[in-house]
């Protein structure tokens, strides 16, 4: 049962995130002797198994283990592309993730020459549903245009300029400071189209010189620099799954504790298990 420390987790915990049933009635199935081990009926609540190796059976049935949910938010640089692999041979986000082996997917993407806040998660279910208009999940990008807006440029993008793929949603803006020739916007948008700022401050006659997210949902970019990656903490993961109200997924059950999500997440960076990759744009 045993393999090395790092791996091990609460065998009621692991039953419960396989999606069959409640952390409640895993404790129960449990006590009853009900669940096997590698053969072995296992009777104590509190068990630490491998969710990777150990062979966990719970009413006869093989339970195909999950690894834990993995959230890492990278601050893009300008120059990577926000893919795994490019085939071209650029730069690309893989190069940047704090293991190469482990299983993480960007969640959307920025381009090439935009930087700022890349969300990567080894979740389908929530990467998919991070991109799902129906969320409107908020994204927050501080942009650098060319000339000076006007009042009236700014109350274009408010209510939602007419793009070739249709009017875009009403959105946040605010003038966050000027130079002679160029003009600082922090822009808020909820929809997730391509190419969509840069279409924008096109539309409006003034165009991108640089695009930065700072924010996506509850996250935010604060002091990571470009480059660099980071866990997300228990609060921003729950906070996540509160805005998509994944709280409570069968397949995904909330976890008590994100940060012990994240950490047991560490620990099965070699999982098997393929996310599946949802169909992305930049937004
Ligand atoms: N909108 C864009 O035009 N580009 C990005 O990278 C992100 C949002």
């Amino acid at each position: 049962m045993m393999t090395t420390e790092t791996k091990m987790v609460r065998l009621q915990k692991i039953i419960a995130g396989s999606g069959i049933t409640s952390r409640r009635k895993a404790e129960d199935y449990i006590r009853n002797g009900l669940v096997t081990v590698n053969g072995e009926t296992v009777m104590t609540l509190g068990t630490k198994v491998d969710p990777l190796h150990d062979h966990i059976k719970v009413n006869g049935r093989h339970l195909k283990a999950q690894p834990p949910d993995m959230f890492v938010m990278l601050n893009k640089p300008i120059g990577y592309l926000s893919t795994l692999h490019d085939p071209a041979g650029r730069p690309t986000i893989k190069q940047l993730m704090p293991k190469p082996s482990l299983r993480l997917f960007p969640v959307g993407r920025l381009d090439g020459d935009s930087e700022g806040l890349l969300l990567l998660t080894n979740n389908g279910d929530i990467a998919q549903a991070c991109l799902h208009p129906t969320h409107h999940v908020p994204k927050t990008y501080l942009v650098k245009v060319k000339g000076v807006l006007e009042d009236l440029e700014v109350q274009q993008l408010r209510r939602g300029v007419a793009l070739e793929d249709g009017q875009t949603a009403p959105a946040k803006v605010k003038k966050a400071g000027k130079a002679q020739a160029n003009s600082w916007i922090e822009l808020t948008i909820h929809e997730g189209r391509k190419h969509q700022v840069k279409r924008m401050f096109d539309h409006i006659g003034h165009p991108v010189i640089r695009l930065k997210r700072i924010q996506f949902g509850p996250l935010n970019l604060g002091k990571l620099l470009p480059g660099k990656t980071r866990y997300l903490t228990d609060k921003e993961a729950n906070d996540l799954r509160h805005l998509l109200s994944l709280s409570g997924t069968p397949s995904r059950p909330k976890p008590k504790s994100s940060k012990r999500t994240v950490k047991s997440a560490r620990t099965t960076a070699n999982s098997q298990r393929r996310p599946h990759r949802p169909k992305v744009g930049t937004a």
